[in-house]
């Protein structure tokens, strides 16, 4: 599978968010990537499907929608309705997580299961012939601008060996403190989708340097 990465417009600037996922797009990004926090399951609070439909409209990138929220199960609707393409949530705060990966696959949506740094990977075991993503974070959800916390690695390693046997065609993704220093560890490590904010756009030189450099170093 080729390497996504997917810019995370959490750390964007909204003001000028149009201007800014355009310049993603040139300067070949992947996936946008939209974290969506309720507040509850992480301590902020940030966009809504609203936010997604104006994504929607302005790129035709796969818009890869992160959900932090309690209860998703009650909210996938209105993230596919939006134009969400892939659309992850937490099982930490979905018991059911089988019935809501299905819920989002018969929406139209590629369904991902995200694990937090302290979550076991072996809760996804018996669903791997199904998903379309798993998403490794690499630190605490709630904001970016983290560390990344360097025993995920293992982690990766162990889901991708674990992936390996039962589905080739399942997207590894890592979240949080993703950098060019690291993401040819991760790389290595059995990730095939790279997430990155403050990399992107809180890049000395820009968002088109940040994404350029990320993709210097995966090539590596
Ligand atoms: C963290 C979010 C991440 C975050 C990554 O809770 O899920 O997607 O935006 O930000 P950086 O790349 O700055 O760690
Ligand atoms: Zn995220």
């Amino acid at each position: 599978m080729d390497n996504i990465i997917s810019a995370s417009i959490l750390s964007a600037n909204f003001a000028q968010l149009e201007r800014q996922i355009l310049e993603c797009e040139q300067a070949g990004v992947d996936w946008i990537h939209i974290d969506v926090m309720d507040g509850h399951f992480v301590p902020n609070l940030t966009m809504g499907p609203f936010i997604v439909e104006h994504c929607r409209r302005i790129t035709n990138l796969p818009l890869d929608c992160h959900l932090m929220v309690e209860k998703p199960e009650t909210l996938v609707r209105d993230f596919a309705n939006a134009g969400a393409s892939v659309i992850t949530i937490h099982p930490e705060v979905n018991p059911n997580v089988h019935r809501t990966v299905q819920l989002i696959q018969n929406l139209g949506c590629k369904a991902g299961v995200a694990l937090n740094p302290g979550t076991s990977h072996f809760v996804i075991e018996s669903m791997l012939d199904f998903l379309d993503l798993i998403l490794i974070m690499t630190v605490n959800p709630g904001f970016s601008g983290q560390v990344f916390i360097p025993e995920m690695t293992k982690k990766i390693q162990a889901v991708s060996e674990m992936a390996k046997k039962q589905n080739n065609n399942i997207y590894i993704e890592v979240d949080g403190g993703i950098s060019a220093s690291n993401i040819t560890e991760v790389r290595q490590a059995g990730a095939n989708a790279f997430v990155s904010a403050t990399s992107i756009f809180g890049h000395p030189k820009g968002i088109t340097a940040g994404i350029h450099d990320l993709r210097q170093a995966l090539v590596k």
